[in-house]
């Protein structure tokens, strides 16, 4: 039995999520770390809402609240999508927890004793009007380098140079166009140079990763520089050195702390559970293996920022140094990023309408439908575009006609002749029966081999594909037309609710709810799949501050059923079926796709009346003069 920690990327608190996001982070982790479970590992899977940095004060600017309210908006609306969806997290939890403040802090510290954090200065812009510092991808101009006009402060969108917003010519605030004022800052710093051999070096150990992931990764080697991880911000965790943990204006980098709430998500679950070290299974043992999943833009804090953190704690760095009191930690078993998912051809965006949220197509929607949907046509190593014509379609086609018309025919013909599970006759099993029987025995190892090597696709197509050997059996085999042998048509009723209940567990990680459904039309009970629950908590350094986690029990033998074919139980009662899928007709798709071209022509419009008032405004002022 291994122990598995599934890391799952946490999702800022600045608004609510869309498909595109939980198609890249979300289903394929639970999928991943269901599977685990029923092959008998121990498994911890954390995640939580990612609550510091920009994205959300700019939220909180733009709504005209606090960031700890926008924080804490967003984080229940997020826990309760996430939830729906089925993902069972041990803890989802946030970044703006007592226990994650402190983790952080411990790291930081250690890493500071250790020598890889020092501190130094760093050139930062200050917006003129508000005071505040402008982060560098608000701030626009001219790339210095091939002279395109709207590069960034991070970046130059034109040639792929990184750049500083100091070398932009002509720089601009992108929030209001202001000319940002430069001046030199006192920050602390990760040296990463002094992490870049050993981080290298277990990057070039790292096996079966997809190749894009590790290829991007090692290139993040050709090139090291020190990064600064603290802000000139006033939302944030505290910088825990004399001088600067009091410092309104001073705080930590937000990719510094998000990454480790990894390790404190583990330890509140530990906390949680009364055994406080229960989280060094998952961290201290190096049997233990770590999967992190997110989406392609998130790489690089995951193979290079958070395993120098690791190892600047470690003391495993050119400069050497000591584990601190947490102990040596691992570092990731493997970096598994998704690539980006569009929505009728283009590119998501909330503000342009180009968006389905999690919440919207679960109001109108099976969630199975839609985790089917992420699974068959996600961005798993290519680019995927989500459209409501293709979603139709893979429901009606694979989840509605093959495999719930199975279960309904199989489930019924069995009700209208025994009435539960038949008892069989091994003699009156012939070839066709023991085939189809070895064919759903073998799908376990194809189908789970898949999931463990990161091909959720192939494995989906696997466990489908028995679905439609099944459906072949049954026309072969036409049960209907077995008038006077009962124990032959048992023996058939039997072998294909057999294997139609081996076909459910292999279809179990990517579709829990009707796995549940399945399971309880061939005369199962007590829970087959087990879903996560929202359970609101108070947290445990901070009195007085409650917040919502999402939890669950996924226990192996109790809620959680093994990764093999288990004998289905004669006598079972097997009730008359109702369907568990249902098409969506072509008319949902068409209202979908008006409801979609409406929503542009609408922010459309907006602009252009936003983009006419100030034309308005300016010729005023003009007159004025
Ligand atoms: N909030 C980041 C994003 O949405 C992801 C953070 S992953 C973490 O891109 F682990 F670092 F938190
Ligand atoms: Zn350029």
């Amino acid at each position: 039995m291994s122990k598995i920690l599934v890391s799952v990327a946490w999702p800022y608190a600045n608004g609510p999520r869309h498909i595109g996001h939980v198609a890249g982070f979300g289903v394929p982790s639970d999928v991943f770390a269901r599977y685990e479970r029923m092959k008998g590992n121990e498994v911890l899977m954390v995640s939580g809402t990612d609550e510091h940095g920009t994205p959300i004060l700019v939220e909180a600017e733009a709504e005209g609240i606090g960031a700890q309210e926008i924080a804490d908006r967003y984080n229940k609306v997020i826990v309760k999508d996430l939830c729906e969806l089925g993902l069972s997290y041990d803890l989802f939890t946030r970044t703006t927890t007592g226990n994650h403040e402190q983790v952080v802090q411990e790291l930081f510290k250690q890493c500071l004793e250790n020598g890889y954090i020092y501190k130094g200065t760093q050139k930062v812009a200050i917006s003129p009007s508000t005071g505040r510092t402008l982060p560098d991808r608000y701030i626009e101009g001219t790339c210095p380098i091939c002279g395109y006009d709207g590069a960034r402060g991070d970046q130059c969108d034109n040639c792929g140079n990184g750049l500083d917003p100091d070398e932009l010519i002509n720089p601009r605030s992108k929030i209001n166009g202001e000319t940002p004022r430069f001046e030199e800052t006192e920050h602390f710093f990760l040296d990463l140079p002094a992490l870049a051999e050993a981080n290298e070096a277990w990057l070039k150990t790292r096996k079966d990763w997809r190749t894009n992931v590790l290829n991007f990764s090692l290139g993040l080697f050709r090139e090291v520089k020190p990064r600064a991880i603290t802000r000139d911000i006033d939302w944030g965790i505290p910088v825990p050195v004399a001088g600067w943990i009091d410092n309104p204006n001073k705080k930590l980098y937000v990719w510094f702390d998000a990454v480790i709430g990894y390790l404190s998500a583990s330890i509140e679950w530990a906390r949680r559970q009364g055994d406080p070290d229960a989280w060094r299974k998952w961290w201290s043992d190096p049997e233990s293996l770590g999967y992190y999943f997110m989406g392609k833009d998130n790489i690089t804090f995951h193979s290079q920022i958070w395993p120098s953190e690791l190892l600047a704690y470690n003391g495993e760095g050119s400069k050497g140094g000591e584990p601190g009191k947490f102990g040596e930690l691992n570092l990731p078993e493997q970096v598994v990023a998704s690539e980006f998912m569009t929505m009728e051809g283009k590119k998501f965006s909330s503000s342009r309408g180009i968006v389905i949220y999690v919440k919207d197509i679960l109001a109108r929607y099976p969630v199975d439908a839609v985790r089917y949907y992420i699974s068959v046509a996600g961005p798993e190593t290519s680019d995927a575009d989500f459209t409501w014509a293709e979603f139709a379609r893979h429901n009606n086609e694979e989840l509605a006609a093959a495999w719930g018309n199975l279960v309904n025919r199989v489930a019924n013909l069995i009700n209208k002749n025994f009435g539960q599970i038949p008892v069989v006759n091994p003699a009156k099993l012939d070839e066709r029966d023991k085939a189809l029987l070895e064919l759903s025995q073998a799908a376990f190892d194809t189908v789970g081999g898949l999931i463990e090597r990161q091909r959720q696709k192939a494995a989906l197509g696997e466990a489908m594909a028995l679905v439609g050997d099944i459906n072949k059996y049954i026309s072969a085999t036409e049960p209907w037309k077995i008038k006077d042998d009962p124990e032959r048509l048992a023996a058939v009723l039997h072998t294909a609710a057999q294997a139609v209940a081996d076909a459910n567990h292999l279809l179990a990680p990517f579709l829990p709810h009707s796995a549940q459904k399945v399971w309880e039309a061939l005369g199962g009970t007590g829970t087959f799949s087990p879903l996560p629950r929202i359970e609101e908590v108070e947290d445990l350094d901070k009195p007085g501050f409650t917040y919502p986690t999402i939890t669950g029990d996924y226990q192996l033998g109790e809620t959680v059923h093994p990764w093999k074919s288990e004998p289905i139980v004669e006598g079972a009662v097997v009730p008359k079926p109702t369907p568990i899928f249902a098409k969506i007709p072509p008319e949902a798709v068409e209202e979908e796709l008006n409801r979609f071209q409406a929503e542009l022509d609408e922010r459309k419009a907006k602009a252009q009346a936003r983009f006419e008032a100030e034309q308005a405004k300016l010729k005023a002022g003009q007159v004025h003069e």
